[in-house]
């Protein structure tokens, strides 16, 4: 195959940041993705409905002339989160999700829930008004292996929560095990995003030869067992599974550090990464259903239109591109890609 069309796909789960940054990588998102989740982990984080207008407004300013784009917002979830609130925002239109980070499991979650089930009154307004939960679904106790916190994240706290809601939909988002894959196989009312990276790498790649943190994200990337769960989970075609990128810029400093970010940035050529993704296990036939279909289903929107082509040719990924202070290191930067986007 040589060229590729598909409806332009959509971004369920994206980190645009705020100001410089957001200036900067927006673009990168809007050439790519018509719409996208935006996270709400700002400092600080984007807690209230006129927190989420205003940061609304700043994503706008910021698509560049001549573009389209649709920011779908979402609120951050904190022990003090009202069920008022919540449901306002569904109110609104344009808040589509509420997300939980459990307190300090990743960057800027200080605001984040100390004990899921205070949110109890919450969760059930979202179910009442039909408001999606979206679930950083790790656990941060100490005593929890890192390789075995969204797994236990479901265990402990996912399945009581599906039993006490069991209509309130959820997105279990960025999974990176095959025990998430099942639990979502089996139970009802419950989407998960699938990133790039954890479809294309497995654990060994942060430590190839020394350590590298442009492989370092959140949840962290576990054994090649687990990579190829979920890459069978994307390309199954079930649509309970679609695209998230998790593009998670940081400075190339912060990331090269002693104590690094997580985060992977990816918006610059996600839809490449997700096609050699599937083209490495022949399912390019399943990917414009996980990047363009299964999400605007799931959240009840219409899908997009407009059609977007990408070329089978090689380019290599740029080992830098600029941002802030320090520049973006994308994805396997310095990599060859062979596809690419027009
Ligand atoms: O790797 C990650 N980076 N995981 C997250 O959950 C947050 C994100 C960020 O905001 O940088
Ligand atoms: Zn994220």
């Amino acid at each position: 195959m040589q060229q590729l069309t598909l409806t332009r796909p959509d971004d369920w789960h994206l980190h645009l940041r705020d100001g410089a940054a957001l200036k900067v990588v927006l673009p990168h998102t809007v050439r790519q993705f018509a719409r996208a989740i935006i996270m709400p982990n700002l400092k600080p984080p984007v807690r209230s409905l006129a927190d989420a207008a205003a940061y609304r407004d700043r994503i706008l300013a910021a698509i560049p002339a001549g573009k389209q784009f649709e920011p779908l917002m979402t609120l951050y979830l904190t022990d003090n989160t009202s069920p008022e609130e919540t449901i306002a925002a569904k109110a609104s239109g344009f808040v589509k999700a509420v997300k939980y980070y459990p307190s300090g499991a990743t960057t800027n979650s200080e605001f984040g829930v100390t004990d899921i089930r205070k949110c109890d009154r919450v969760f059930e307004a979202m179910q009442q008004v039909d408001l999606p939960l979206l679930l950083h679904g790790e656990v941060t106790d100490k005593d929890v292996d890192i390789f075995d916190r969204e797994k236990v994240f479901i265990q402990r706290y996912l399945i009581p929560l599906k039993q006490r809601f069991p209509k309130l939909r959820v997105v279990l988002e960025h999974i990176t095990t095959a025990d998430a894959v099942e639990y979502v196989l089996n139970a009802n009312n419950i989407g998960a995003t699938i990133t790039p990276q954890h479809l294309l790498f497995n654990r060994n790649r942060i430590f190839k030869g020394g350590i590298n943190p442009h492989f370092y994200c959140l949840p962290i990337l576990k054994r090649e067992t687990h990579r190829q769960a979920l890459v069978k989970a994307a390309t199954s075609g079930n649509p309970k599974f679609f695209l998230g990128t998790d593009s998670a810029p940081h400075t190339r400093t912060s990331k090269e550090s002693a104590c690094g970010c997580a985060g992977c940035f990816s918006a610059l050529h996600a839809i490449e990464l997700y096609a050699e993704a599937f083209e490495s296990v022949n399912a390019l036939d399943k990917l414009e259903a996980f990047a363009s279909f299964y999400g605007p289903d799931f959240y009840q929107l219409p899908r997009n239109t407009e059609q977007i082509t990408l070329n089978k040719s090689t380019w290599k990924i740029p080992d830098e591109v600029p941002f802030t202070e320090s520049g973006l290191v994308p994805l396997n930067a310095g990599q060859e890609m062979t596809w690419q986007m027009v």
